[in-house]
């Protein structure tokens, strides 16, 4: 017998210490028992960080949708598997069980293909937190299409940008999308965005917010009328173990996001381990994961980890502050949640609203809690325990990203005793390691440094897609046969983990992972700007805000300025989206640069963060004078 589900500490460490014995074999029994296959696999694991190129299960075929869908409808076929709980807490919440959710996949997934779509081809995902995100996102899976699912928050730029990097021929998207109290023309953004996207054969339009929007004829669908004359059953395509699943775009440190790409059987087998320990669900638990499925943690732990459990996954609308702060435990109560899994940003918003409204609420159901997308602050954290858990639900501060696909250090509760700030220890078959400055693995306890990992888990991102080098570069050149990670980490006296942030361009703000370089290039898109830099400084809620430096042409500093910093947003709202605005923006007549012509973020991230005490040595400066002018122009 595999250990599926681990129950106690020492249960932990003796299975971890097999997984890094022996992975292969660990990893084979995992997959060969709790996983449906069409064909078991020649070879469990092959790689070569160097090139790099990683392959689990090779050979074998199975289709993750029949693990997710097909294989529970003979125990589970009247079980919900999604509940959707709307914007509107008026609006009745929609459960959708495992059989109707197998219906409604194999429609969806019969309109793919009656709009062309095959194997292999990418369809473009741009819907807010309804079900059919989520039955798109299987339909495809079902098909063997490559879903690239984009965050219904981003601007018609970026998804133009992220449609042509992997050529979409489909997009499927919604007249419209609820946000508390506001409604976003999805459609019109998608117009926008096609007006650039030449790939784009169809469009199919999901019905939400009863709109008046424009179809262009020919190319534009409502979905409704072609799901209704679909047939509600359909043969999964037949995939290989190593053929792509999706691909999701995050930031990098250039201007062009990364299109990370996940495969199948090693994502699938992962994601459903992962989620079945570091949330302890048992069969009549109720989870809810308050991400989004555009990010990673809607893809892994609202869609694939839970259904390949059999598990009941909340799909929520709406958002924490909607019609008040007490949305979130309003809905606790309601489902009787037992798994709750949210972010560090959300936690710091509702605790400034103070507990009487979680008060309000009977949270008696919860067991777990967890925490995710960025370091939890001591504060934080116990608010969430005292007020949230009543100190009787422990929390798992799970670390992970895009790239690893699932969670990689992390608690396990009623497991792992849990410590304020630290993901703890390392999941099953996860080998993290410090390094320092120079390259060489700190090892032992007690040290700081930058986080790696040795060896190959099942969830790895596989490349970038369509740049296998940059993929390379990012992640496997910093340190020789290891993947990098970009974050800091320290390992405590008895071997905790605790992520002290990104030491790269790359600034989250309210868990967003964004990049310097696309903001950055986007202000310069503005006529009066001659050059910009971004850095973050700590916010109570946000935890990173972003100030901006900002050089004027000439004929800018005639200008209003706070009309320019309006209009700077606006920019950056327009390529990005408005998650990317800066809060602070300080006109400047120079960026402190090396003598190569560097931007030294280290001085300006300092001034931003008030820390004017040390500097440091700025001799070295091409232009040290003008350290001092952004010092005394400082934004407070
Ligand atoms: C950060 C989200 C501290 C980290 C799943 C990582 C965290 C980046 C934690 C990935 C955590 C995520 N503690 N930092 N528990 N979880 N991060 O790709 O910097 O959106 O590299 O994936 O978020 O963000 P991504």
């Amino acid at each position: 017998m595999s250990n599926y589900h681990i129950k106690h500490l020492e249960e932990y460490y003796q299975v971890y210490r097999k997984s890094i014995r022996e992975p292969e074999n660990f990893w084979e029994e995992i997959a060969e028992e709790h996983f449906i296959w069409r064909k078991k696999w020649d070879k469990v694991l092959e790689w070569d960080f160097s090139k790099p190129e990683i392959k689990w299960f090779q050979g074998a075929q199975l289709n993750i949708t029949e693990n997710c869908l097909d294989r529970h409808l003979a125990t589970r076929a009247n079980k919900t598997a999604i509940i959707f709980e709307p914007n509107n807490p008026d609006e009745p919440a929609e459960h959708i069980s495992y059989l109707q959710l197998y219906q409604r996949v194999n429609q969806f997934a019969n309109v793919l293909k009656s709009k062309g779509i095959k194997k292999g081809d990418r369809v473009c995902i741009y819907v807010p937190m309804i079900p059919e995100l989520a039955i798109a996102t299987l339909a495809c899976a079902r098909i063997g299409a490559v879903h690239s699912v984009v965050f219904a928050g981003f601007s018609s730029t970026a998804l133009a940008t992220r449609i042509n990097d992997c050529d979409c021929k489909l997009v499927v998207t919604a007249d419209g999308s609820y946000r508390g109290a506001k409604t976003i023309d999805l459609k019109g953004i998608v117009d926008e965005a096609l007006d650039s996207c030449p790939g784009v054969e169809s469009v199919l339009v999901v019905k939400r917010i009863d709109s008046e929007i424009t179809m262009k004829e020919g190319r534009d669908f409502w979905l409704q009328p072609l799901l209704d004359n679909a047939s509600t059953e359909g043969e999964a395509e037949v995939m290989d173990a190593e053929d792509p699943l999706f691909i999701l775009y995050t930031s990098g440190s250039t201007g062009q996001p990364k299109g990370m790409v996940h495969t199948t059987a090693g994502y699938m087998v992962y994601t459903a381990y992962t989620f079945k320990n570091v949330f302890q669900y048992r069969e009549k638990d109720v989870y809810w994961c308050t991400a989004d499925i555009g990010w990673i943690t809607g893809h892994s732990y609202i869609v694939y980890g839970p259904l390949a459990n059999g598990a009941t996954t909340i799909l929520f609308e709406g958002v924490p502050s909607y019609p008040d702060f007490g949305r979130f435990w309003e809905v606790i109560e309601k489902h009787k949640v037992n798994q709750f899994y949210t972010a560090p940003t959300a936690i710091r918003a509702l605790a400034k609203q103070g507990p009487e409204l979680v008060e309000k609420y009977d949270l008696s159901s919860l067991k777990v809690l967890g925490s995710v997308g960025e370091p939890i602050n001591e504060e934080a954290w116990h608010w969430y325990n005292d007020n949230v858990g009543k100190r009787k639900s422990p929390i798992v501060d799970t670390w992970w990203q895009t790239e690893t696909g699932g969670i990689m250090i992390t608690p396990i509760p009623y497991v792992t005793p849990t410590r304020p700030t630290y993901a703890t220890l390392p999941f099953i078959g996860i080998q993290p390691a410090l390094m320092d400055a120079t390259g060489t693995e700190l090892k032992g306890n007690q040290v700081e440094g930058r986080l790696c990992i040795k060896f190959p888990w099942p969830s790895m991102a596989r490349t970038i897609w369509g740049n296998h080098q940059r993929y390379k570069e990012t992640y496997f050149s910093a340190y020789d046969g290891m993947y990098f990670t970009g974050d800091g980490a320290l390992r405590d006296e008895v071997g905790y983990y605790r992520i002290t942030g990104r030491v790269d361009d790359v600034i989250i703000v309210s868990g967003h992972n964004l990049g310097t370089a696309p903001i950055e290039d986007a202000i310069n898109e503005h006529p009066a700007v001659a050059e910009s830099a971004i850095v973050g400084f700590p916010h109570d809620v946000k935890g990173n805000a972003l100030y901006g430096y900002v050089i004027l042409k000439d004929f800018g500093e005639t200008r209003d300025q706070d009309n320019l910093r309006k209009e700077i947003n606006q920019i950056i709202s327009e390529h990005i989206g408005p998650i990317a605005k800066l809060d602070k923006i300080q006109f400047t007549t120079g960026l402190p640069k090396t003598r190569s012509g560097k931007i030294m973020r280290r001085i300006l991230r300092k001034i931003a963060h008030n820390d004017l005490s040390t500097l440091g040595d700025i001799s070295t400066l091409l232009n040290p004078e003008v350290v001092e002018d952004i010092t005394k122009n400082r934004l407070e």
